[in-house]
């Protein structure tokens, strides 16, 4: 199906009150960050979307595509990188991009080579072809999976959970999933990653509560913070990679 819209239409938090915010409408190119302190419900509203919920699911919400009620679930729609990402298929990481990529119909191009490219600029020591996928360290997996996404993928939908503890350069991850038309929501508790989308929903006691738009002062506080993770970033690269700080990174 074309997707020209998804809504989130509002249920209860966990006490049963009525969520403040009524509905949420994003389409293509949209992302919304999804905030709130460890237990306000991040997961449950992005397993809502997954599942597209008929008011069926503890929260009550429903998900409308296209501005109604779906007859039925469409393949593929959505694509998600949860809080615990494993395999489960016993097979080499060429050969499951491989295979991935030929049942999404997707011939002719070294998908293995493409998709270890990027999977390998995202994250530390280095996939090869023929490591078995479930050998791969969390972050390896998640690198991974990223890169299968953002490059083989046809789903319209991105859910990201706490991307920042993938120990992967997120914001590197982000910009490959950006820019290609597609609905991104990204559960999480890094400032940067919240400022880098436009909107953003605020969770308290499994409610929405707030819908805020990133306004002017925000914008320079997202290129600040971007500036002192990058600080942080880099030191901490230095110190995995056995290499000692220097004063000359600091005067
Ligand atoms: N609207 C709701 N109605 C009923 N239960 C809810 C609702 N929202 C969340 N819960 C319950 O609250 C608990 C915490 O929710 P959830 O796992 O989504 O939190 P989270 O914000 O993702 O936390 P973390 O930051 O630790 O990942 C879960 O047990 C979930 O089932
Ligand atoms: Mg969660």
């Amino acid at each position: 199906m074309s997707l020209a819209s998804i809504s989130i239409l509002a249920g209860q938090g966990r006490d049963g009150g009525v969520e403040v915010v009524r509905r949420i409408d994003l389409v293509p190119g949209d992302t919304l960050a999804v905030v709130g302190p460890t237990g306000s419900g991040k997961s449950v509203l992005l397993s809502d979307i997954e599942q597209l919920a008929e008011g069926d699911t503890p929260s009550g919400r429903r998900i409308l595509l296209n501005g109604r009620a779906p007859e039925r679930s469409p393949l593929g729609l959505v694509a998600t990188l949860s809080q615990r990402t494993n395999f489960v298929i016993d097979t080499n990481v060429a050969t499951f991009v491989a295979t991935h990529a030929a049942c999404l119909d997707k011939p002719g191009e070294d998908w293995p080579n493409i998709v270890l490219g990027l999977a390998n600029r995202l994250c530390g020591e280095p996939i090869r072809h023929d490591d078995p996928l479930q050998g791969l360290s969390g972050g390896q997996t998640r690198a991974l999976m990223i890169a299968d996404i953002a490059l083989i993928s046809d789903a319209p939908v991105i859910l990201l959970d706490e991307l920042e503890n993938a120990g992967i350069d997120k914001h590197a991850a982000i910009a490959a999933l950006a820019d290609r038309g597609k609905i991104i929501l990204t559960a999480t508790h890094d400032p940067v990653l919240v400022l880098m989308s436009r909107r953003r929903v605020v969770m308290r006691g499994g409610a929405m509560v707030h819908l805020h738009e990133r306004d002017a002062a925000e914008t320079l506080w997202q290129e600040r913070l971007r500036g002192l993770d990058e600080i942080f970033r880099n030191a901490r690269e230095t110190l995995r990679g056995g290499e000692r700080l220097t004063l000359g990174g600091i005067l």
